[in-house]
């Protein structure tokens, strides 16, 4: 008889029933976005929103049709207005909003700051974050574990970019950014129903003065350590700022491109991967049958392998977890993109203009595509049956070009914070940690996620 328990099935919204009105679906879309999809999302291989928001909308779920736009006709996509709309006002020329040959030529430019041997050179960065971290942490009763999981990966992030070299305060540095990051990164209702460039977006201007706030701080860091490399290129720490500042050149990136950069690893960098561990951590409290199999591993791996390059490699089961807490909560929960020609998938037309959503929200939840797909079963991602799931039904990190560049850094970085937290500490839930995902710039838990810490 099979003893296991039965699986632990996270809060989600369900399907929707019936079609909203334009008006119910602006507010749903600017409350949640995960609250609009109804039934045909998680079981068509595609579907056409006709009278959408900025013109046909064409949801995305066949693997296939997501290897055409993201991989095989990736050229004859743009980033989608509304993403553009939102971001680049914030991150301006950054890898993550450049296009065209701009973006051809930032990727290549900064191919060489993410190399596996830059990368794994942050793992001790990394490790000695985490046990200053985990040395403050002791026994709480209760505690936020979605604030405490975007603490650490800042703190990390601001070892990794400036090794702690900022110019001014390094905590108000923290707050400074929060504010920035939660003002300019609204979803504007304007911006949704296609308003013009002209028409003000109030939840913009709000954040205008932190953003330029923000800016000066980093136009400063950036300054004194360009001092400090024409002093002696040898004395400084090779951190991305180095890194970046050695990508510049005709061929490279421009000055203001490493400030932009600089923004958009903070933005894109660090809440990401915290709102993943914070899932991963829910997730395996929920489950604690999986949470012994992932302890149990953790115990050994801290215990014999001493080097932290090597935790991702030495830890399958921990990173099954978090990979499967990442196909239920998606940190980036849609990826949007605009044809620029007439395009042809099968006997699909998708228009000049159509706007393609790729929503690993639905493609990770789809029926036809997952066993159970609603329950929490890290066995999926474990070795030999990883290799069932199709390259393009499971995009954390999205697809083809424009792929994620941050991906290695972020799953070192999460086996490392999983490691020695819970090497350590038990983490469990409350009666009251009953989160609901709300799709923000990232998967983010409504409520935050209490929970009791434990010694070991
Ligand atoms: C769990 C953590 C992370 C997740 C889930 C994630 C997710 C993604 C996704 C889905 C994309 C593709 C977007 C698109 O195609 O429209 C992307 C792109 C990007 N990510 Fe990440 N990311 C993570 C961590 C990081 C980190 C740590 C960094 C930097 C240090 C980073 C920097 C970037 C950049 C610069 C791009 C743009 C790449 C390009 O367009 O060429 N990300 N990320």
């Amino acid at each position: 008889m099979d003893a296991s328990p039965a699986p632990f099935v996270p809060p989600a919204p369900k399907p929707r029933g019936g079609r909203p009105s334009f008006l119910q679906m602006v507010r749903i879309v600017y409350r949640n976005p995960l609250e609009l999809w109804g039934e045909p999302s998680y079981n068509e291989p595609w579907i056409w929103i006709g009278a959408a928001l900025n013109g046909p909308l064409l949801i995305a779920n066949d693997p296939g049709l997501i290897r055409r736009v993201l991989v095989d006709n990736a050229r004859n996509y743009k980033m989608a207005k509304v993403r553009q709309r939102i971001l680049r006002p914030i991150l301006r020329d950054g890898l993550l909003t450049i296009e065209g040959e701009g973006w051809k030529r930032s990727r290549k430019a900064m191919a060489p700051v993410f190399t596996p041997r830059n990368i794994h050179g942050f793992a001790g960065p990394m490790l000695k974050k985490t046990l200053e971290f985990a040395a403050r942490y002791e026994e709480l009763e209760r505690t936020d574990i979605a604030r405490d999981m975007t603490g650490i990966t800042y703190e990390i992030l601001a070892e990794t970019l400036f090794s702690g070299q900022i110019a001014g305060e390094p905590d108000s540095f923290g707050k400074r950014m929060d504010h920035f990051f939660e003002t300019m990164g609204r979803v504007d209702p304007m911006d949704l129903v296609g308003a013009p460039d002209w028409v003000p977006r109030f939840t913009r201007i709000r954040g205008r003065k932190a953003m330029a706030y923000f800016r000066a701080i980093v136009d400063g860091t950036i300054a004194m350590r360009e001092e400090a490399m024409a002093r002696d290129p040898r004395s400084v720490p090779k951190d991305f700022l180095t890194l970046l500042l050695e990508a510049r050149g005709a061929d490279g990136l421009t000055e203001d491109e490493v400030a932009d950069n600089i923004i958009t690893f903070i933005g894109a960098g660090h809440e990401t991967t915290a709102r993943a561990l914070g899932w991963t951590l829910y997730c395996l409290a929920e489950a604690s049958w999986e949470r012994d199999k992932v302890e149990a591993e953790i115990d050994r791996v801290v215990a014999d392998v001493p080097d932290p390059v090597d935790w991702l490699a030495a830890m399958p089961l921990t990173r099954a977890a978090f990979e499967e807490a990442m196909r239920l909560y998606p940190p980036a929960a849609t990826i949007s993109r605009e044809a620029i020609e007439d395009d042809r998938y099968e006997d699909l037309d998708i228009k000049a203009g159509a706007q393609v959503q790729i929503m690993p929200w639905t493609i990770h939840r789809h029926r036809k595509l997952w066993d159970r797909p609603e329950a929490f079963l890290p066995e999926r991602f474990h070795p030999g049956r990883r290799e069932e799931i199709d390259r393009y039904q499971y995009l954390p990190f999205g697809a083809g070009p424009r792929i994620c560049i941050g991906a290695t850094f972020a799953l070192q970085e999460a086996m490392i914070i999983l490691g020695v937290l819970m090497s350590r500490y038990r983490f469990d839930t409350l009666p009251e940690t009953r989160p609901w995902p709300v799709q923000k710039l990232t998967t983010q838990p409504e409520g935050g996620l209490p929970m009791r810490v434990t010694r070991r």
